[in-house]
C-alpha cells in the first residue's frame, strides 16, 4: 500500500523527522522563513498530513487546497494559527504539544521577570557601551523580587509552574482566571484567587500573562488596565502578543506609568524595526523563545510527530484539540 503523504513546514529535531519518515512520504520546507501562502497551497494539494508551526496560518483556503487532509499537527501548544472550527467541519483532527514545554516556558517567564526587575539587559548594554565608569550608589537601580506580589493571569499549567518558582522567592502569589481552583489546590499551590482583574492589577508588583489568545483575551491589557497598575509594576508576557495592546504598552512605559515590561511575544511577529517599543530602555523584547531549550524543542517535535502519525492512522492524536472532528 502506498505510504500517506505529509508536508512539514520547517526543519526540526531529526528524531521527529525520522519517526515520520518511517510511516509516510515526507516533504520538508527547508528555508528559515515560513513557506509563502501560495507555496503552502501548492504543497498541500495531495497530502494526508500537515505539520505546521505557529507562524503558518492554516485557514480554510489551505484546507480547501488539501482535499485528502486528515490531520494537522501543530508544533506548539497554542493553536490560534489554525482555524479549528473549519478543520472540525472537514473531519480533520488538530494536534498540539501541551505539557512538554510547561516548565521550560515557566522558567523563561521567571527569567524575564528577574531580568526586567533588575535591568539585566540594560546593564549589559551599559557595560558593553563603555558607560561603566565607577561603582555608584544610584546606578541602574531596579525593583526587588523577593517578598513582592506576583499576579498571574491564567492559572493553567504554565501559571502553576510560575507560582511554584515564585514561592522560592517568598513572593505572594495572586491569580485571576475564569475558572477558580479548589480551595485545596489553592492551599497546596500557595495562591490566592482574586475575582476581579482590576484588583489583581492594582495589588501586584509583577503581572504575568498566561492565557490563550481568544476574542475575549485580545487586548485584555490596554490603557485602562495600565492606569490601575502600580508605578513600580512590571508586566511579563510570554503568552500571545495581541493579549496586550502594544500602543497602550508603549504609552505606559514611555510615561513611566509602570516601571518596565518584558515580553517574548508581540502583536506582529517579528516586531517591525520601526516599532516605537524598540526605542525604550524599560522593555525587554525576546523573539518568542520561551520554549526554546534543546530538550524541550526535541520533545515538542516528537510529540507533534506522534500526533501526526496517529491522525494519519485515523486515530485521535494523543493531544488533540478537536476529537469531535472524527465524528464528521
Ligand atoms: C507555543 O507552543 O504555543 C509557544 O508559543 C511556542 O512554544
Amino acid at each position: 500500500m502506498a505510504k500517506p503523504k505529509v508536508y512539514v513546514t520547517r526543519m526540526m529535531a531529526q528524531e521527529a523527522l525520522d519517526m515520520i519518515a518511517q510511516v509516510a512520504e515526507m516533504k520538508v520546507w527547508s528555508e528559515e522563513l515560513p513557506p509563502p501562502h501560495e507555496s503552502l497551497l501548492e504543497e498541500v494539494r495531495d497530502v494526508d498530513g500537515l505539520l505546521p508551526l505557529l507562524t503558518d496560518k492554516i485557514d480554510a483556503s489551505v484546507m480547501q487546497a488539501a482535499p485528502k487532509l486528515k490531520v494537522i499537527s501543530n508544533l506548539a501548544v497554542g493553536y490560534d494559527n489554525i482555524d479549528v472550527a473549519e478543520a472540525t467541519k472537514r473531519g480533520i483532527v488538530v494536534g498540539n504539544t501541551p505539557g512538554v514545554l510547561t516548565e521550560t516556558t515557566a522558567d523563561f517567564a521567571f527569567a524575564l521577570l528577574m531580568a526586567a526587575a533588575r535591568r539585566v539587559a540594560e546593564a549589559d548594554a551599559f557595560t558593553k557601551k563603555g558607560r561603566w565608569k565607577t561603582w555608584g550608589p544610584m546606578i541602574l537601580l531596579g525593583q526587588d523580587i523577593h517578598h513582592t506580589t506576583l499576579g498571574i493571569i491564567g492559572l493553567g499549567r504554565i501559571g502553576v509552574e510560575l507560582a511554584q518558582r515564585a514561592r522560592g522567592f517568598n513572593m505572594k502569589v495572586l491569580y485571576f482566571d475564569e475558572i477558580r481552583r479548589s480551595e485545596e489546590e489553592e492551599r497546596q499551590l500557595g495562591v490566592e484567587y482574586i475575582p476581579e482583574l482590576s484588583t489583581l492589577l492594582s495589588q501586584s508588583d509583577f503581572i504575568s500573562l498566561h492565557v490563550s489568545l481568544t476574542p475575549k483575551t485580545r487586548h485584555l491589557i490596554s490603557a485602562a488596565q495600565f492606569a490601575i497598575m502600580k508605578p513600580t509594576a512590571i508586566l511579563i508576557n510570554n503568552s500571545r502578543g495581541p493579549v496586550v495592546d502594544q500602543k497602550a504598552l508603549y504609552e505606559a512605559l514611555k510615561s513611566h506609568q509602570i516601571f518596565a515590561a518584558a515580553i517574548d511575544v508581540t502583536e506582529v511577529e517579528p516586531i517591525p524595526l520601526e516599532d516605537p517599543l524598540l526605542t525604550l530602555d524599560n522593555i525587554i523584547i525576546t523573539p518568542h523563545i520561551a520554549s526554546a531549550s534543546f530538550a524541550t524543542r526535541a520533545k515538542m517535535a516528537t510529540l507533534a510527530a506522534a500526533n501526526l502519525i496517529a491522525g494519519l492512522r485515523g486515530q485521535i492524536p494523543p493531544h488533540c484539540v478537536n476529537p469531535e472532528a472524527l465524528k464528521h
